[in-house]
């Protein structure tokens, strides 16, 4: 029974106006299911498994048709580009919302308190993923509630990103966190598409310098190159697990949420913010995609002198699942999910979906 109630909590459908934990937060539309859906069950047939990544296999960037492999390198290319700008960039597109919405995740996933996989005490030890963790925006706010506002300092976060750049802006970001937060921290480059191969951050002074030099003198890319992996992260070894506007950029998602569920400990949670679509308020969709397809663009070429990047962020947005369509796509990955799997942020602008990784 108190098993069941906190599973409940962890997953519960937060509401768009909670930042605190009410009761009514607790209901659901229906109950949970505790065993893996049927479209979880393992490929048996010879159809193609899409869940592992091709880099020769089409996919999307922006409007454009490319392969996996080519649109890895080009998110790579625009977020090396964006790197310096990009959190002042976040303020002036969204007019500080993505603020807002960070906040609301962070709070609705409670860091410091996982009583699903911490065992006996619900506030003991949390290892915290924070995929494609760029300038670090959820790791801090995940150390800020757990240390201070749960007590728990027995939480580390672990920041992932494949790119470099985002990284390096991420960790002289952190040189002004209190030195128990910093300690709790650790960088890693890792694709999200297989964190079986992953390395520390060995930062570089700019990260506008799209390019490093290893000891011999020849340049390494910006972005994570797997053949230089050192470490990898275990199966069944993170509580919470979490993305934040990146995987919208991934190649292929499938693979992430497959690689997701393999990390993660039984009853540890799997958590996404990402935009959505806000199609059910019409005048206010066709309001939005005004701002996004005419404005964001030239932000971008006016305060980043650079448009091309803005311009895909946009487009991406537009090309990722509805709600109901990457709801399907976690359960079909292995989550348990409550409700709808999903709450919606400004009438659908953004959206934070939420799945549980099985207990047995
Ligand atoms: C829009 S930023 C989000 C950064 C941060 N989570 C935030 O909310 O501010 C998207 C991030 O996804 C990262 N990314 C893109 N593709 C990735 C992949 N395959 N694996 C890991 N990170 C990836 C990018 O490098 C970038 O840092």
């Amino acid at each position: 029974m108190a098993a069941r109630t906190a599973l409940r909590r962890a997953l519960r459908p937060v509401r768009s106006s909670a930042f605190t934990h009410s009761e009514q937060q607790l209901r659901f539309t229906r109950p949970f299911s505790t065993t893996l859906p049927s479209r979880a069950a393992p490929n048996t047939t010879n159809a193609p498994d899409y869940a592992v990544p091709d880099p020769s296999r089409p996919t999307h960037f922006g409007f454009e048709t490319v392969t996996e492999g080519e649109k890895r390198e080009r998110v790579a290319g625009v977020f090396t580009s964006v790197a310096e700008s990009y959190d002042r960039m976040n303020d002036l597109m969204s007019f500080g919302w993505h603020r807002v919405w960070k906040d609301h995740f962070v709070a609705s996933l409670n860091p410091g308190f996982s009583p699903l996989t911490a065992g006996p005490d619900p506030r003991g030890p949390q290892h915290i993923l924070d995929i494609a963790g760029g300038t670090g925006d959820i790791a801090f706010r995940m150390l800020r509630t757990a240390h201070e506002l749960n007590g728990n300092t027995d939480v580390r976060v672990t920041i992932s990103d494949i790119n470099r750049a985002m990284l390096t802006v991420g960790k002289q970001r952190a040189e002004s966190l209190p030195a128990s937060h910093q300690a709790a921290l650790s960088f890693v480059e890792a694709n999200a598409e297989n964190l079986t191969q992953t390395r520390p951050l060995h930062a570089y002074p700019s990260a506008v310098e799209p390019t490093t030099h290893d000891a011999h003198g020849n340049s390494e890319q910006a972005f994570f190159d797997p053949a230089t992996a050192t470490g990898s992260i275990p199966s069944s070894s993170v509580d919470l697990y979490t993305v934040a506007f990146g995987i919208r950029n991934f190649s292929n998602i499938p693979a992430a949420l497959r690689e997701a569920h393999r990390v993660l400990k039984p009853g540890g949670v799997f958590a996404c913010l990402e935009f959505s679509k806000a199609t059910r308020f019409p005048v206010f969709n066709a309001l939005y995609k005004e701002w996004s397809f005419r404005a964001i663009p030239l932000i971008g070429q006016l305060v980043a002198a650079d448009r091309d990047s803005y311009q895909y962020l946009v487009e991406s947005i537009e090309r990722f699942p509805s709600q109901g369509e990457f709801r399907d796509m976690i359960v079909d990955a292995g989550f348990v999910v409550a409700g709808q799997g999903y709450e919606d942020l400004t009438g659908g602008v953004a959206a934070i979906h939420k799945g549980m990784k099985p207990r047995a």
